[in-house]
């Protein structure tokens, strides 16, 4: 599934962006040498950080 259609972003590379270190949006985009144009993706890429943010927030506290 894409995660941003202008930049044709899948789900996976933004999961692996988060993974490399990226915490933001911003972050992802610069890490994938992408740029934001129309920003309807914005949540998207939001929630798929998220998603991938917390559980490794969560195995720090854990350590
Ligand atoms: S869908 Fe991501 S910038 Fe347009």
């Amino acid at each position: 599934m894409y995660a941003c259609i202008c930049n044709g972003l899948k789900d996976s590379e933004v999961r692996e962006a988060a993974r490399c270190g990226a915490g933001t949006v911003g972050q992802v985009f610069k890490s994938l040498d992408c740029k934001l144009n129309c920003a309807t993706c914005v949540s998207n890429v939001r929630e798929i950080l998220e998603d991938e943010l917390i559980p490794r927030e969560t195995l720090m506290a854990a350590e």
